[in-house]
């Protein structure tokens, strides 16, 4: 949507300046039907923000204890504009708490757009305000600042001396400008002692890298491009090295990852600290997740454990403004990446986090029986909740297609199903609820998922208003939104012949992380005082 965008932000500097204070998120309820974060379609295991518009995940980092994901975010109202980073703080990457807007829109002159944050532990930017010689470290965030219309994008860069909670702009900004109306997202690492950038060049259908020893200037490395899916935009890259066993040995492989307007795609390959080079045949395209809702995902800077964590916006530019109030849009849940070597190549591999698991109480655990038997038990239980957790391995044998339909109500449901004859996996929202507020919203959204010794395994998550599918352990991902009724919150098993064995069916459900007035729940560790 840029053009469109582009229009939007075009007209809000030739508005009136709406000088509407930045109030700090204050937690409050403003529906009067249902307690906060309680309201119909609310994710209850997912991030959203209390209220107002939420779009990619920024800046996400680990650092002293906590979790940070900043996120573009319109402080002012439930639609795109007033790019501002938006705050919260986690330490187990599923109770957050807020926090203030970190960066707010520059109301004279820009907007906050896509950008990284990275720790610089040895103060080599200068930044770094630290008076303990053991600690000299403190948080850069480099962004792109949106000037709107022809204008360049620009890439600047803003610090944190106090744990993220107050961000000045560096006086030099820009520190990074190519005269590019469409250059922006940058993403950092750290690499053989020096910083590392990549960002898009998204009409070009280009990522370039830039190196630096301060984070504040930077020298054009290489572009990689197009490559893979380039059709449309691209947006948001982000590079990181995964270890991966090729013939029993462990080598070293580089993903690539970006956003392509209503997708997203991943390369595998090298990354020698200069050049990208892809593994793979020029037009192979290898996609991040099948479903329609995941985009801009970003992985954490500087974990504490050897995991490559991601967090993508679960919605979409095509239909972007659903039928919730007063938040629009979530994050996906955080998924660790890994890699694994098949016949046909290299794969990324996504899994929900572990943590999730401490959310589970358990509804129903069976194994080696039949499909009929298993919706026996699923009536006679009473097993229905519209927050679930369901891992099932099936063999599908004579059916054509089996399945599940979860979020089922009198009149809806959202079908998961797999057909044998083409081994395809698919979500079927057409009949999943309230897909009639934009055009585009309604459909099916398929992949290839080969079965291992004839069986095929599915892992699905829940929530209020979302259903992502993982297949065969993570091999393949769908991330769709669905707006059900709050009443549909049956699951159901089928299949067209009744020869499907269930080899396992395991149903939790999962508690929410939000107390009814917006704070964490419980059970999450507190992020630590200041
Ligand atoms: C991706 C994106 C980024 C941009 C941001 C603006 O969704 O278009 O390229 O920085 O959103 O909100």
């Amino acid at each position: 949507m840029p053009t469109l965008r582009n229009f939007f932000s075009l007209g809000l500097w030739c508005a009136t300046a709406i000088v509407a204070q930045v109030n700090a998120q204050a937690i409050r309820p403003v529906s009067d039907t249902a307690p906060f974060y309680r309201e119909q379609y609310r994710p209850q295991f997912h991030f959203t923000s209390p209220r107002n518009w939420i779009n990619d995940p920024n800046g996400l980092v680990y650092y002293k204890g906590e979790y940070h994901l900043f996120y573009q975010h319109n402080p002012f109202g439930n639609k795109w504009g007033h790019m501002s980073w938006g705050h919260a703080v986690s330490r187990d990457l599923l109770h957050w708490q807020h926090l203030p807007v970190a960066i707010p829109e520059d109301t004279a002159g820009f907007m906050i757009f896509s950008g990284t944050v990275v720790v610089d532990s040895d103060n080599t930017s200068g930044l770094s305000e630290s008076k303990n010689p053991g600690d000299k470290s403190c948080l850069v965030a480099v962004y792109t600042a949106h000037f709107g219309g022809e204008k360049p994008q620009k890439q600047h860069a803003a610090y944190s001396n106090d744990r993220g909670r107050t961000w000045t702009q560096y006086a030099g900004n820009p520190v990074l400008d190519v005269g590019k109306k469409d250059f922006r997202d940058p993403k950092i690492f750290r690499h053989d002692n020096r910083w590392i950038m990549v960002l898009a060049l998204p009409t070009e259908h280009k990522v370039s890298f830039y190196g630096s020893a301060d984070l504040l200037r930077w020298e054009h490395l290489s572009d990689f491009g197009p490559e893979g899916k380039s059709d449309e935009i691209w947006e948001c890259p982000d590079l990181y090295p995964l270890p991966v066993t090729v013939d029993n040995a462990s080598v070293k492989k580089w993903v690539l990852q970006l956003s392509t307007q209503s997708s997203m795609q991943y390369f595998v390959g090298d990354f020698d600290g200069k050049t990208f080079t892809n593994d793979n045949p020029k037009d192979k395209i290898l996609r991040l997740d099948d479903g329609p809702d995941m985009y801009a995902a970003i992985t954490f800077n500087n974990p504490p454990d050897n995991r490559r964590i991601s967090l993508g916006w679960m919605n979409s530019w095509q239909y972007p403004d659903g039928p919730t109030f007063p938040w629009s849009g979530a994050m996906t849940v955080p998924r660790t990446h890994t890699l694994q070597s098949f016949p046909e190549g290299i794969r990324l591999i996504q899994k929900p986090i572990v943590e999730l698991n401490a959310l589970r109480t358990n509804l129903l655990s069976v194994k080696n029986t039949t499909l009929a038997q298993a919706n026996r038990l699923i009536q006679k239980q009473r097993v229905r909740s519209k927050t679930m957790e369901v891992s099932v391995e099936l063999e599908p044998g004579s059916a054509a297609e089996t399945g599940l339909l979860v979020r089922k109500g009198q009149a809806e449901e959202t079908r998961i199903g797999y057909q044998t004859a083409d081994s395809t996996l698919f979500v079927d929202r057409t009949q999943s609820g309230d897909v009639g507020f934009n055009p585009k919203f309604s459909g099916r959204y398929s992949t290839k998922l080969a079965p291992v010794n004839g069986r095929i395994k599915l892992r699905i998550l829940v929530d209020w208003s979302s259903v992502e599918v993982f297949g065969n352990d993570g091999l393949k991902a769908l991330t769709c939104l669905v707006f059900p009724q709050p009443s549909s919150d049956g699951l159901e098993l089928y299949a067209d012949k009744n020869d499907v064995k269930v080899l396992s069916l395991d149903i939790q459900e999962l508690r929410p992380v939000w107390k009814p007035n917006g704070k964490p729940a419980a059970s999450g560790k507190k992020p630590r005082a200041k």
